[in-house]
C-alpha cells in the first residue's frame, strides 16, 4: 500500500514535487529563508505588536529565538511544508507557509509580515500566490485552510480577500500564556478557486 505522505520511492526518487522555491509577484519575491535573515525577522518580531495574536511565540523575543526559527525553516521539508521568506524591495518583511496533508488532499497555510508594512496588500499578495501555487502544481489538493485568532482581524480579512470562506469559530479551543483562545477557520475549495 502506498503510503500517501511518503515523499519518495525505495530508491530515493520523489514522488512529490515541491512548490518553486522562489514565486515573484509584482511586488514581492518569496524565496527560502536563509540563515543571514535571522536579524531581519528579529527586527519585527520583537514587536509585541506584531506577536499580539501569536501568542505561542517567546515574548520578549531575542536573537536566538529569530535563529531557532530560520534554522527551523531550513529543517523543514519542502514538499510537504515549504516555507517562503517575503522579500520587499530587497528585504526580508515576512514569511509565509504551507503544511500540506496529501493524505486528506488539504493544506493549511499561515503568513506574517512586519509592523511596517501592514495594509499595503503585501500580505495577501503573497497568500495569494502560495495558494495559486498549491492548487496548480498539487492537483490532487482540493482544499486550503487558515486559522486564526478570532481577534485577529487583519488576518481574517486576508483570508478573505484571497476567495477564503469563513468556516466557523471554534471556541475556546486553544490556552496560549494563559489566555483562552477563539480560533476563527478559513478555506477555499478547488472549485472556487479562480486559478
Ligand atoms: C495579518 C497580517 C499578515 C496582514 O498583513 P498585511 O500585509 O497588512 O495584509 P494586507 O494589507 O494584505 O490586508 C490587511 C487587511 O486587513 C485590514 N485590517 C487591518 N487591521 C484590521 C483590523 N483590526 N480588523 C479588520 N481588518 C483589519 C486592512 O484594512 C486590509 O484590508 P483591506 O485591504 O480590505 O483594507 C499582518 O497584520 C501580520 O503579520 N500580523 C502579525 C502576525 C499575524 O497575526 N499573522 C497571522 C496569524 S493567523
Amino acid at each position: 500500500m502506498t503510503d500517501p505522505d511518503r515523499t519518495s520511492d525505495e530508491n530515493g526518487k520523489a514522488v512529490r514535487t515541491t512548490l518553486p522555491d522562489r514565486i515573484e509577484t509584482e511586488r514581492l519575491l518569496l524565496r527560502p529563508f536563509r540563515l543571514d535573515d535571522a536579524d531581519a525577522v528579529l527586527s519585527y518580531a520583537r514587536d509585541p505588536e506584531w506577536s499580539r495574536y501569536l501568542r505561542a511565540l517567546p515574548s520578549p523575543y531575542g536573537l536566538p529565538d529569530a535563529e531557532r526559527f530560520v534554522a527551523g525553516q531550513l529543517l523543514r521539508d519542502r514538499v510537504t511544508h515549504p516555507s517562503w521568506a517575503v522579500v520587499f524591495e530587497g528585504a526580508v518583511i515576512g514569511g509565509i507557509n504551507v503544511r500540506f496533508r496529501f493524505e486528506h488532499g488539504s493544506a493549511e497555510i499561515g503568513y506574517s509580515v512586519a509592523r511596517t508594512h501592514w495594509n499595503r496588500g503585501l500580505c495577501t499578495e503573497a497568500a495569494r500566490a502560495v495558494v495559486d501555487a498549491a492548487f496548480s502544481t498539487h492537483e490532487e489538493l482540493n482544499r486550503i485552510e487558515a486559522r486564526a485568532d478570532q481577534a485577529n482581524g487583519a488576518s481574517q480579512r486576508v483570508m478573505e480577500k484571497i476567495g477564503m470562506t469563513k468556516e466557523g469559530v471554534l471556541r475556546q479551543s486553544r490556552i496560549e500564556r494563559g489566555a483562552v483562545l477563539d480560533l476563527a477557520w478559513f478555506s477555499i475549495l478547488r472549485s472556487e478557486w479562480g486559478g
